[in-house]
């Protein structure tokens, strides 16, 4: 995890979580507690569970999230929630152009960047996610077009702003499949140098999460590739005893 820039570890629930999962919560809260974390860790529960995640982790070393808002503050969007409702809700992060999002209701770059954008603007950090399909990996054209993806869905930020970005192959999202540290290592030095070229001295400090099935046996490895500041988290973010064989990986 090469530079100095402090790790982000979040967990992408989606569409699951319910009563039960307070109970993994809690124990991720009182891990946290009890050791040394030389990490930021953030739970993003589905809409619903986000108030009462973020209660139960007041003034914890956990955060909290969404995983996606409508770039308007309000109006009619049935279905959406805005950035004042993330923030009121306790969350102090939004995950925006998830790739399940970006192919299921077809969110383009310029959504994406609205979306981030509006977090900006509303105080809470965007974690902007970009990401290939095996398709475009196997044309051998995955680099540029996840430059090309990231650099259009990140809007410009002011100093005082705070975004974070994802690259997540969407071949090894939810599939066991991750990228070789080696391909990982490729791809988030070509986003850091594009987030240098567009950004200056604020593209350096960048956090650049990996995601795609991360777990607790690949975790150390994947945290250890030069430019990796940190894992977005999906199935092994539910379980609290997993999620924390992350964290501790960093
Ligand atoms: P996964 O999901 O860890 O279950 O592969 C990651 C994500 O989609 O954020």
């Amino acid at each position: 995890m090469s530079n100095q820039i402090r790790p982000l570890i979040a967990g992408n629930w989606k569409m699951n979580g319910d009563a039960g999962s307070f109970l993994e919560v809690e124990a991720i809260k009182d891990k946290m507690a009890a050791n040394v974390v030389n990490a930021d860790v953030a739970i993003c529960p589905p809409a619903t569970l986000l108030h009462r995640v973020s209660a139960a982790l007041y003034e914890s070393d956990v955060a909290t999230g969404a995983q996606n808002c409508h770039a308007e503050a309000k109006g009619a969007y049935t279905g959406d929630i805005s950035v004042d409702m993330v923030k009121e809700a306790g969350g102090s992060y939004v995950i925006v152009g998830h790739s399940e999002r970006r192919d299921g209701y077809s969110e383009s770059n310029e959504d994406v960047a609205a979306k981030a954008s509006a977090a900006l603007a509303g105080g809470i950090v965007p974690i902007v996610c970009c990401g290939e399909s095996l398709d475009v990996r196997e044309s051998g054209k995955a680099i540029d077009v996840v430059v090309e993806q990231i650099i259009a869905s990140c809007p410009d930020f002011a100093a005082s702003q705070e975004i974070v970005v994802a690259y997540e192959p969407i071949w090894a999202i939810g599939t066991g499949k991750t990228a070789s540290a080696d391909d990982v290592a490729e791809m988030h030095d070509a986003i850091r140098a594009a987030l240098v070229e567009r950004f200056g001295e604020q593209g350096a400090a960048i956090r650049i999460l990996y995601g795609g099935s991360v777990k607790p046996a690949n975790a150390a490895e994947l945290l250890a590739v030069e430019n990796v500041n940190g894992a977005l988290v999906g199935g092994a973010s539910l379980k609290a005893d997993d999620f924390w064989g992350i964290i501790s990986a960093a």
